[in-house]
């Protein structure tokens, strides 16, 4: 029956295979490790999770968009409790499996509803997983210039003409921070023209933010965009994600969310996301949820989450600056590095070619994206005088 069922490529992100090599550095997938090298449970996680226990909770279903105590505080933690669509009660929300997850469901909620146009303008490049997400969600995918090669920096001009060039009221997908691959970000003087781009060409912002926090180490000033755009007038939806700035990869929790008129509008929006989410997989998993309410909720959880993340933001910036001073003031490595140090969040887009990338597998069992973006948190004391020797390497040929 199967027999023209042709074997799909390996995920590029999630299909990197690492070896047993002692020296193995996996650069690859954008999750946090500790300055050992080993995944990191956060404190307030774990503390939730024995406030939990103790309060002996079932296993019931859940509501098909979710905890309801989660999903206001996910989109408060995001737009600010001073946000007016917050205050009015004009947020449709859903909990999702995670970033992806919201992502699919806005994808498909727009698919169906956006009554204007079936087109998404993504960053060039974006994340790798965002084409077949909108594609697979019956969405048609565009790109918009982003990110400038020679500059190692933003391609504003190229954005800003690719912006003003699109058809009115296109679909366009912002990174809310620590932009995955490039690490580059606007500033907060090109975040207002491009809302003003938005405005004058009744563009449809759709905000991904995977990392508040992880950029800043603070989550108010990482929502900084998404604050910007809602007070500029703009209805946006927004995916969120928990996996990177709790720790909770696994745990699937994230947000979708909609702004709209009001709370009546609300209403018969999030009974849509309801008929969409039904036929995927009925209603979200607990725990996650639960984990992350338990932490928004609980003013000295809160606390400590946020010094958590600050730590977490920190040491990958003192593993930026370490690995710059290695490449340039210990090997000498030809070429501009002032990017590693200047780009934001969990990852850098090296420059390093797919041949490099394929050099460092095989030579040196380090493993990254073909297209040369590392994971920073996977660098800590232990390897990086090794990776900053293998790249220099590589790169003197
Ligand atoms: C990444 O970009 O590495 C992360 O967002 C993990 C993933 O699912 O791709």
């Amino acid at each position: 029956t199967w027999t023209n069922v042709p074997a799909g490529p390996p995920d590029p992100i999630l299909g990197l295979q690492a070896d047993q090599d002692q020296r193995k550095i996996n650069l690859g997938v954008g999750a946090y490790r500790d300055g050992d090298g080993k995944p990191y449970v956060l404190n307030s996680v774990k503390k939730a999770e024995e406030i939990l226990r103790a309060s002996n909770p079932d296993k019931e279903y859940l509501p098909i968009t979710g905890l309801p105590e989660f999903t206001k505080n996910a989109t408060k933690l995001a737009y600010g409790v001073d946000s007016a669509p917050f205050k009015a009660n004009a947020i449709a929300s859903t909990q999702s499996i995670s970033g992806t997850g919201a992502l699919r469901i806005g994808g498909a909620f727009l698919g169906r509803f956006y009554p204007h146009s079936k087109v998404i303008y993504l960053p060039v490049p974006s994340w790798g997983n965002h084409t077949p997400i909108f594609r697979d969600s019956g969405l048609e995918v565009r790109g918009y210039r982003y990110f400038d090669k020679k500059t190692v920096g933003l391609d504003f001009e190229g954005l800003k003409e690719d912006l003003q060039k699109a058809p009115e009221r296109s679909i366009v997908l912002l990174h809310a921070c620590a932009h995955n691959p490039t690490g580059v970000d606007p500033t907060r003087a090109q975040w207002k023209e491009i809302s003003d781009i938005v405005k004058e060409k009744k563009l449809f912002p759709f905000f991904d933010m995977a990392y508040q926090g992880f950029a800043s180490g603070l989550t108010d000033r990482d929502a900084f965009a998404v604050r910007l755009f809602v007070s500029e007038g703009h209805q946006i939806a927004l995916a969120q994600s928990f996996a990177k700035n709790m720790g909770l990869y696994g745990e699937r929790a994230g947000a979708f969310s909609l702004t709209s008129a009001d709370t009546e509008e609300k209403s018969r929006v999030e009974s849509q996301l309801k008929i969409v989410i039904r036929p995927m997989y009925s209603n979200p998993p607990l725990h996650g949820a639960r984990i992350a309410n338990t932490i928004l909720s609980r003013p000295e959880l809160y606390a400590e989450w946020e010094a958590e993340v600050k730590g977490m933001a920190d040491r990958i910036i003192s593993m930026r600056e370490r690995l710059y001073n290695e490449l340039t003031k210990t090997h000498k490595t030809p070429g501009e590095w002032g990017h590693i140090k200047s780009q934001i969040g969990m990852f850098s887009f090296t420059g390093l070619t797919a041949p490099q990338t394929k050099s460092l597998a095989e030579r040196a069992h380090i493993y990254m994206t073909a297209d040369g973006r590392i994971s920073m948190a996977g660098l800590n004391g232990n390897n990086i005088d090794y990776f900053a020797e293998s790249v220099s390497r590589s790169v003197k040929g």
